[in-house]
């Protein structure tokens, strides 16, 4: 089919060379907020279309798009319907069909978001689990079980849901009385799937199957840490931090990290290997030490796991270089690249995080009445220097939609206008994620800042997303948009991020990194005294200070000589 002979031209293209995804930058997009063609002030695939020339500008290698399948939305998308569908608030499989092409045509690969652990509520296989009642077949694809105390009025087991709350919900019975209750890792509107279940894992494998004869270059795999639960499902004792997507001891959980969750891992890569041009899996695993992430990127498993660790360091140099350190050991151990990444749809934007100085769990966000809000220009520069140091690093890195842009996190959301389910089901609590997810600005000038041609947007923007918009960074030089876009062409042309090798590090003096790719030298001044600066300056993330980097600040230089 057409799609699949344009990835496999993209593959001859450097297959003899590399495998492509080792050193790949991939763009994650968020569909709901990049690009709205339609106006309703959601984003749709055709926007997305409509805009991947840019992404191709940017010097991006692929794209991976959050869901976009049939879908309630009740937790944006991640609670699917329909597996094999676009929803219609983001067009039709034609839309698709075409994004796909046109990416194909630009040279970007394409990974969709696939979502094994649960379904939505929605789902026929969960409507039709209900209808059925207990002891059936329908029941058997998710986890129900009766309730504890005399009359099944207490859930099965203490666990508690991602998003707050309890991890069971009870139904009522077709006959109207009080019933079983079943399992959710997160909303109640998301049903966990018994994954012990060989019919499951068959309907996942045509799921596969069905988007890889589409042309998708891979999958990024949602929550690849859950799916099997302890036999047994035995009571936990989790403190606050592990109410997060799965950090702290998430290794000792009965939900997370079981070990035969990598039988499934297996039996994908089988799958995705039958098909020409390096279909890739890449694993949202939430699972500390990094030795223990590595076990998903195992040669026979995932090509590439999500390195949360480094997301989830501070802004210190001594932490920096021990994580990449051990990130390029660990991984290297079982022949796998590290990724690197600072944002991504759940977590604070890292142009706001990164100023925090402090422990901000994945998925809490911030809000208004949060402490210690950072000056957003301080953030914007902080991040540059981050993402300025991260795209010198070898292996593949992740950039979230925006960032290229500098966008900090939008704090002034309206508590009514709040849609993610962490916000409600905490009761305000946690504000959630939302703030990381608001509307890209394309122009300045523009209702909604270009985002869609009515000016409506799902989330509101907030003003400096205006003075941040594409269109006014485009061709400013010292622009964050051009210094991304330059060295994403400095990584290609000097093949930055290719091999698996060390990390070769130069002595620095305290809060200071330095190493070298080939003739260029890298140096970040994270929190030390202004560094001088030798060589020719290819790309800076703040303009030297009588010729030496001051603090907060990244720069490649070619070393002469
Ligand atoms: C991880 C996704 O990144 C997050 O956005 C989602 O809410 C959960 N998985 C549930 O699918």
């Amino acid at each position: 089919m057409a799609h699949t002979v344009a990835a496999q031209d993209i593959a001859t293209a450097d297959a003899a060379a590399h495998d492509w995804w080792r050193s790949s930058v991939i763009y994650q997009i968020y569909p709901r907020s990049f690009a709205d063609s339609s106006g309703t002030g959601v984003g749709d695939l055709r926007g997305i279309t409509a805009r991947l020339e840019s992404l191709a500008d940017l010097g991006v290698d692929a794209i991976w798009l959050s869901p976009f399948y049939r879908s309630p939305q009740k937790d944006a998308g991640y609670d699917v319907s329909d597996f094999r569908d676009v929803d219609p608030l983001f067009g039709t499989l034609d839309d698709f069909d075409a994004m796909v092409a046109r990416a194909h045509e630009l040279g970007l690969r394409v990974i969709a978001d696939i979502v094994p652990n649960h379904s939505s509520d929605q789902h026929p296989w969960f409507q039709a689990a209900l209808a059925a009642g207990p002891g059936s077949k329908e029941r058997e694809r998710y986890i129900f079980r009766d309730g504890k105390g005399e009359h099944g009025e207490l859930p099965p087991n203490n666990w508690e849901s991602v998003f707050g709350g309890p991890m069971w919900t009870r139904v009522t019975e077709p006959d109207g009385t009080p019933g079983q209750w079943y399992l959710h890792i997160f909303d109640t509107s998301q049903p966990d799937f018994d994954w012990e279940l060989e019919e499951v894992r068959e309907e996942f494998d045509g799921v596969l199957r069905f988007w890889l004869d589409r042309g998708v270059d891979g999958f990024r795999v949602d929550v690849a840490h859950g799916l099997i639960k302890a036999d047994g499902l035995p009571d936990f004792v989790q403190d606050d931090e592990e109410a997060s997507m799965g950090g702290g001891a998430a290794t000792q959980s009965p939900y997370w990290a079981q070990d035969r969750v990598h039988e499934i891992w297996r039996r994908w890569r089988k799958v995705t290997d039958e098909y020409e041009g390096q279909r890739i899996l890449a694993a949202e695993a939430w699972v500390y030490p990094l030795e223990f992430m590595a076990n998903w990127v195992r040669p026979d498993e995932m090509h590439q796991t999500f390195n949360f660790g480094y997301m989830e360091t501070h802004w210190d140099a001594a932490d920096l270089r021990a994580v990449i350190d051990d990130s390029i050991t660990t991984f290297g151990a079982v022949g796998a690249p590290s990724t690197w990444v600072l944002s991504n749809h759940d977590m604070i934007r890292h142009a706001t995080r990164l100023a925090l100085g402090k422990d901000t769990p994945q998925g809490h966000g911030v809000g208004p009445a949060s402490p210690g809000l950072p000056d957003v220009e301080e953030g914007i520069r902080r991040a540059r220097a981050a993402s300025l140091f991260m795209l010198s690093l070898p292996g593949g890195a992740y950039l979230y939609q925006g960032e290229e842009l500098g966008l900090p996190e939008a704090i002034d959301i309206p508590d009514e206008a709040r849609q993610d389910p962490t916000w409600h089901r905490t009761e305000g609590e946690r504000y959630g994620r939302d703030g990381c997810r608001v509307p890209l600005p394309w122009e300045a000038d523009a209702p909604a800042y270009g985002f869609s041609p009515t000016g409506d947007a799902w989330l509101p923007q907030p003003a400096v997303y205006g003075t941040l918009a594409r269109d006014a960074q485009s061709g400013v030089e010292g622009s964050t948009l051009e210094m991304y876009r330059a060295a994403l062409r400095l990584r290609r042309e000097h093949r930055i991020g290719v091999g698996s090798g060390d990390v070769a590090w130069e002595d620095s003096p305290e809060g200071v990194l330095i190493h070298r790719v080939g003739d260029i030298r890298v140096i970040a001044n994270v929190s030390g005294a202004p560094v001088p600066v030798e060589g020719d300056v290819l790309v800076t993330s703040h303009a030297l200070e009588d010729g030496a980097l001051p603090a907060d600040a990244t720069v490649w230089v070619r070393v002469r000589g």
